[in-house]
Parts: structure tokens; C-alpha cells; sequence
């Protein structure tokens, strides 16, 4: 990895955000849809998760959605794709064991020979990949970094569990990161814990017999809720801390779309009324790593966020992993 500024940590340079981009497969599975396939209703699906309906793809893979979302960003950051010195790509759905979709998507966007690779920390994904992406920008080693969230997740949900398959949609949100000598991207923080492995998890994979009976999402919904809900109150405190920021000082909320609960939960631990949220949840479900991505864009086209406001991103997920992004946009 060359720094074009000379030895890693000199420089005082900060990322910012150039453009955003997403995408979402055109298929849509309704609540009413699931009520055929499991013993749910659209009542039950709404109340406790906020959920209305969910994108699925048909036969499209990570990469497709990923290259959408990407050339979107590109798009509207300016940027051309052989400008690029980073790719990072969150997704715990690659399309293949190897290459990373990242290098797919290289390949796809025609982005030259940059350092490209992925992140596998769930939900959290894109918030990690920010975090990384961030790191080389700040240390002098990128310039231009295309960071994406894209998942698959349909494609390891058991369409006969109505604990989880209610809960997952695919789609895929990018942003350009670029060098900048104000923030941009205030602070990131990433956490994990391995302990917490069997109530959330995905229970076979390559390096233990693959098993194709076993590659699906199983949940133990209501601890990882509860878990969930008091660890991004306690992210929101770090991330504040870290900056001698207050509440107030946050203009949006852009939270991982899980569940509205739990989203409503870190809205008030902010004190910030639900204008100032993001929500996306209710039209594609939880789409882990391209969630807070497909928020961010969304929220963004159509005009509520604008420049020079502040925006906390955070994210919980499997591993457990979580962490959060404060930037100014
Ligand atoms: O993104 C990464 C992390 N993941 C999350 O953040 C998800 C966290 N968990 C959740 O969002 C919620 O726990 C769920 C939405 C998954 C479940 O909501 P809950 O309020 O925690 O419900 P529960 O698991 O305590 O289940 C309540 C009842 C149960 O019935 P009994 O035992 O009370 O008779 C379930 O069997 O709801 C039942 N149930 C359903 N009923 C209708 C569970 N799934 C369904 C369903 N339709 N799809």
C-alpha cells in the first residue's frame, strides 16, 4: 500500500462524503405474501417490527446490486471509477468464497488496479467498511474510496421460519469517501463480541463441511433485541464523548433498519423526534450491511439532509458486532 503523502500518520486529512448511491432489486414481497407461505400476518409484522414489504432478488447476485449502487455514487460524487484508490465492500453474502465481491466489483467498474476487498461484520458491515475506508483517507494511504453495503440476505433465509424470514430483504447502498481538509467524518467506532454466537448466526460454512440443510439465519430474536437496544444507547454516549459533542448537536439519526422498536428506542435515547430519523425499514426489511447505506441515499435524494448538516449512523449485528459513524455532511 503506496502513501502518496509520505509515512503513514502525517498527514491531517479527514474523508468526506463525495456522493451515495443504492439499489434494490425490482421484486417485492409484501406481508400479505408471506401470510401464504407461513403462519403470519401483515398485522403481526408491522406492529413488532415495522416492516411492510421487502426486496428480493430474482437472479441477480451481491455483485449486480452492488455495481448499481456503485455507479450511482460514482454518478454523483463526480467521480470516475479508475479514479479510485480504495474499494471496500461490506457483505456476509458474497457472491462467491473468492475473489471478494469487492474485486468483483473492481472488475465490473473497470477501477484499475486499487486495494480492494471485503468486510464480513453483518449488519454492522457498513459501518466497519466506513470505518476502515476512513482509516486509509485519514492515514494518507487513499484519496478516493468506494465504500458499499450489498447483501443477498434471501438467499440464506429459511422461507419456512417465521422467526427470521419476515424480518431479511436484499439490496445495496455505496458512498465515495474522499480526502478533505475539514470533516467530514468526525469519529467511527467498531466493537465485536464473539461470545454471542449462538443467538444469532448462520450455523455451517466453508472451513467447518459446508452444509446446505444448515445455511440459514436462526435467531434468537427477543435477546438480541434487548442486547441491541442497550448497546447502540451506550454507542450514542461513546460516540457523543468522543467528539465533546451534545444530543442537540446531531441533526439525523440514520440507524442500521432492523426493526422500528429498536430504532425508536435510540431516537429517544437522542431526544430527537422521528422527523429527524431516517426510516426505510418499512420498504426493504433488514438488509444488513446495505442498510444504513440505502437509508443514507434515500434520505439524501430527496432532499432532507443537506450539506453542512450532522448524521449518526449506527449499527448492530451478528458476531455480535456493532459500531457507529459520526460525519458532517
Ligand atoms: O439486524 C441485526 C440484529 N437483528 C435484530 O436486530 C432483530 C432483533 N429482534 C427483533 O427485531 C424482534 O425480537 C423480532 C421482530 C424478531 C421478534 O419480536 P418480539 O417482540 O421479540 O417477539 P418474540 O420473539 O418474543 O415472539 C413473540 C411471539 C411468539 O409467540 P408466543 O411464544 O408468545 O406464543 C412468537 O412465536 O410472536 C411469535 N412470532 C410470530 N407471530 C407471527 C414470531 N414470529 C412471528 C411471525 N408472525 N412472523
Amino acid at each position: 500500500m503506496s502513501n502518496p503523502l509520505g509515512h503513514e500518520g502525517a498527514a491531517l486529512n479527514y474523508s468526506r462524503i463525495a456522493g451515495t448511491g443504492a439499489h434494490l432489486p425490482p421484486k417485492i414481497l409484501t406481508n400479505l405474501d408471506l401470510e401464504e407461505m407461513v403462519d403470519t400476518s401483515d398485522e403481526w409484522i408491522r406492529e413488532r417490527t415495522g416492516i411492510a414489504e421487502r426486496h428480493i432478488v430474482g437472479g441477480e447476485t451481491t455483485c449486480d446490486l452492488a455495481e448499481v449502487a456503485a455507479r450511482r455514487a460514482l454518478d454523483a460524487a463526480g467521480i470516475r471509477p479508475e479514479e479510485l484508490d480504495l474499494i471496500v465492500v461490506g457483505t456476509t453474502t458474497p457472491d462467491q468464497v473468492f475473489p471478494s465481491t469487492a474485486c468483483l466489483l473492481q472488475a465490473r467498474l473497470g477501477a484499475g488496479d486499487c486495494p480492494a476487498f471485503d468486510i464480513q461484520a453483518v449488519c454492522a458491515g457498513f459501518i466497519y467498511a466506513l470505518g476502515v475506508a476512513d482509516r486509509f483517507i485519514r492515514c494518507g494511504a487513499a484519496r478516493k474510496a468506494l465504500v458499499v453495503g450489498a447483501e443477498t440476505l434471501s438467499r440464506i433465509t429459511d422461507w419456512t421460519d417465521r422467526n427470521t424470514c419476515v424480518l431479511f430483504g436484499d439490496g445495496a447502498g455505496a458512498v465515495v469517501l474522499e480526502s478533505a481538509d475539514a470533516p467530514g467524518v468526525f469519529s467511527t467506532h467498531m466493537h465485536s463480541d464473539g461470545n454471542y454466537k449462538s443467538l444469532l448466526e448462520v450455523p455451517t460454512g466453508i472451513g467447518s463441511g459446508f452444509d446446505a440443510g444448515r445455511a440459514f439465519m436462526t435467531m434468537r430474536g427477543n435477546e438480541v433485541f434487548k442486547f441491541a437496544v442497550t448497546t447502540l444507547g451506550r454507542i450514542v454516549d461513546e460516540t457523543l464523548a468522543a467528539n465533546g459533542m451534545e444530543k442537540s448537536d446531531v441533526d439525523w439519526l440514520i440507524p442500521h433498519q432492523a426493526n422500528i422498536r429498536i430504532i425508536l428506542a435510540t431516537a429517544r435515547k437522542l431526544g430527537l423526534p422521528m422527523e429527524r430519523v431516517v426510516v426505510t425499514v418499512d420498504r426493504h426489511g433488514n438488509t444488513s450491511a446495505a442498510s444504513i447505506p440505502l437509508a443514507l441515499d434515500a434520505a439524501i435524494r430527496d432532499g432532507r439532509i443537506r450539506r453542512g448538516e450532522t448524521l449518526l449512523m449506527e449499527a448492530f449485528g451478528g458476531g455480535f458486532t456493532w459500531g457507529s459513524v459520526l460525519v458532517k455532511y
